[in-house]
């Protein structure tokens, strides 16, 4: 959460300052804030609100300058306000930095502060963290850094830049990304390499407890004890033309649409020739432990802890191996009992989520090994743990996660088929039907955009509404509970996915003409009951939207709007139920006239506990 962007260089700073802050914009939009240093002197300019907010501020002041960073916020201390937008400076505007992370021990560092006679402007740990490396300076920045880190507790991503420093940019990484890039005559670093990747896919990931200075000297990258140590450069294959809209008026809509060819892609290469196996060259050298693992137990945070749901459906009823999901937050700190025959998984979107590597850590203090789902290479995450298998949604920039979502299920399905075999709790023809039927996946999901117009007027009926229910059975219900979270955060109507049969034990209360419930009415063993439940739901004068297969009629007689999806096994009806829940929150937004991308509160990557 927050991104930051610095630059030294031979061009203008402020440009490719603001565009990178665009790209990172899904971080956090709070406020923003860039400082470039120019004859001698900084000049800040910041803004409360969103990139646009501080550009509007930026046609009024120029900022010239070859050296600069600049900050989009997602508030941790102290509430949005100007004083407290980053970049934060020293109270003689010597030194100035941004900063992404959490100083744990700020108040203890700003009480000595305060007694030593320095104030504060603002409400954040970032100023005290500057004021330190303010105390510290005396003409050597990376020294001063250094020295107020190693009294620092907590997670930080910081460059820093200092007035009589001209070409040097200093910057250090503990548990929140941070990445350097390497052009000609110019050097970058971002929380994320989509800021630069238009300049340069040359690109150094600084380790934790590791400080980077750039400069004309080239890149120097020492630890904590002023160590020099070697980095590595990586050569990113990013597309700088696959982090643009397009033709699309926002992120998540393109990704909803880009979903058929993220599943293909995620799918490619993992379903054996014979379709009788899932093949993942990645897990081979751990097959023997896999066979003797006892137990899975899940950890991941909201979307990907719902695909983490689907998973223990799946694992448990085709794998046949008990499986537990966590919240990663609640894991990390519940003494779960885990040995060296327990599989830890997570699931990630951006391999950086805070909880999750945690988890990481806890499971693997504990004994256990960690199975990682993950959508970002070169994340924490994927580094972490001790196997991992990607999932290539590509790029995801819209806060509210989709593709993430659809190509983590198609990663459950296969590694269910994967593991199933391995153990030999699956026979080769029931291998044989899943893979099948999930190789007709993107195509089936491309069907339903033929629903779009429907969905569109349905959306237009049903925003008005303040509260709707989401109901699912069996692997239907983390779909449920999917839906309800992406119609929530995107367009701030109250959401809530329910298993259907615990509608009777409670929220059968709130139903009435004005409280909505979305069903998801798919084929399977449980249709029927699916129907009681709908039923139910009528007999209180619910409104009803149904997601149903193709050859369910049935439902045309009960339900108040019917969305079809094409007629699947169960899992896989699944899977292609989630996307008119998307289509219907996404639609939904609009209509209300929600920051589709930029849900308020929201950040892409929950990079703090
Ligand atoms: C919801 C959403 C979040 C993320 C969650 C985990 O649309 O995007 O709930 O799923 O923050 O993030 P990752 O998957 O990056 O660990």
């Amino acid at each position: 959460m927050c991104g930051i962007v610095a630059y030294s260089g031979s061009g203008d700073a402020l440009p490719v300052i603001l565009d990178g802050l665009k790209y990172l914009e899904y971080r956090g939009y709070d406020s923003a804030g860039v400082a470039i240093l120019n004859d001698g002197r900084i000049e800040t300019v910041r803004a409360v609100g969103k990139i646009s907010a501080l550009e509007q501020k930026l046609k009024k002041q120029t900022l010239k300058g070859r050296l600069g960073i600049g900050h989009t916020r997602w508030a941790t201390h102290g509430h949005p306000s100007l004083e407290n937008s980053h970049p934060h400076g020293t109270a003689d505007g010597r030194i100035v930095a941004v900063h992404n992370g959490i100083i744990e021990n700020f108040n203890v560092l700003k009480n000595q502060l305060l007694s030593e006679g320095i104030a504060f402007q603002s409400e954040t740990d970032t100023e005290v963290l500057v004021a330190l490396i303010g105390k510290y300076y005396a003409g050597d920045l990376e020294q001063a850094v250094r020295a107020a880190l190693n009294e620092v507790t907590g997670t930080y991503a910081l460059a820093v830049i200092a007035r009589d420093r001209p070409d040097e940019l200093v910057v250090a990484k503990k548990a929140s990304p941070l990445c350097i890039g390497l052009g000609r005559g110019e050097v970058f670093a971002a929380s994320d390499a989509l800021a630069f990747i238009k300049h340069t896919n040359k690109a150094v990931y600084l380790k934790d407890g590791e400080i980077a200075t750039l400069g004309p000297q080239g890149l120097v990258v020492k630890n904590l004890q002023g160590k020099k140590v070697s980095y590595k450069i990586t050569e990113l294959s990013l597309d700088p033309a696959s982090i643009e809209k397009g033709e699309y008026p926002h992120y998540m809509l393109k990704e909803i649409y880009e979903q058929p060819r993220a599943v293909q892609d995620t799918l490619d290469g993992r379903i054996s020739p014979q379709n009788d196996g899932a093949l993942f060259a990645e897990l081979e050298k751990h097959q023997e432990y896999l066979i003797g693992v006892n137990k899975i137990v899940i950890a991941a945070c909201g979307t990907s802890w719902h695909a983490g749901l689907v998973a223990k459906y799946l694992l448990e009823k085709h794998a046949r191996i008990p499986v537990e999901v966590d919240y990663a937050a609640e894991f990390r700190y519940r003494y779960p009992v885990l040995d060296e025959k327990t599989l830890v998984m997570t699931i990630s979107q951006s391999g950086e989520t805070a909880d999750t590597i945690a988890a990481i850590g806890e499971a693997q203090a504990l004994g256990a090994r960690v199975l990682s789902i993950v959508n970002m290479p070169a994340s924490t995450i994927a580094r972490d743990s001790d196997m991992v298998v990607y999932t290539y949604a590509g790029r995801e920039i819209g806060v509210a996660s989709t593709k993430a979502f659809t190509t983590q299920l198609a990663v459950i399905c296969l590694l269910t088929v994967y593991l199933g075999r391995l153990r030999s709790s699956m026979s080769e023809e029931y291998a044989a039907g899943m893979l099948q039927n999930l190789k007709r996946v993107p195509n089936e999901i491309a069907k339903i955009f033929g629903e779009v117009e429907h969905i569109k007027k349905i959306a237009g009926a049903f925003a008005r509404h303040s509260n709707v229910l989401y109901l699912g059975r069996g692997v239907g219900f983390p779909i449920a509970l999917e839906g309800a979270l992406k119609l929530k955060e995107i367009s701030y109507i109250h959401a809530e996915g329910y298993p259907a049969a615990e509608m009777k034990h409670g929220p059968i209360a709130l139903i009435d003409e004005n409280m909505p419930t979305v069903v998801l009415a798919f084929k399977g063993r449980r249709y029927e009951k699916i129907l009681g439940n709908i039923m139910e739901v009528k007999a209180r004068k619910g409104r009803l939207i149904a997601i149903a297969s193709e050859s369910n009629d049935d439902i045309d007689r009960v339900a108040d709007e019917v969305i079809r999806i094409p007629d699947a096994t169960e899992s896989i009806s699944a899977v292609l139920a989630v996307i008119p829940l998307q289509l219907l929150a996404y639609y939904i937004a609009v209509e209300k006239g929600c920051s589709v991308d930029q849900p308020r509160n929201l950040a892409k990557s929950v990079t703090v506990e």
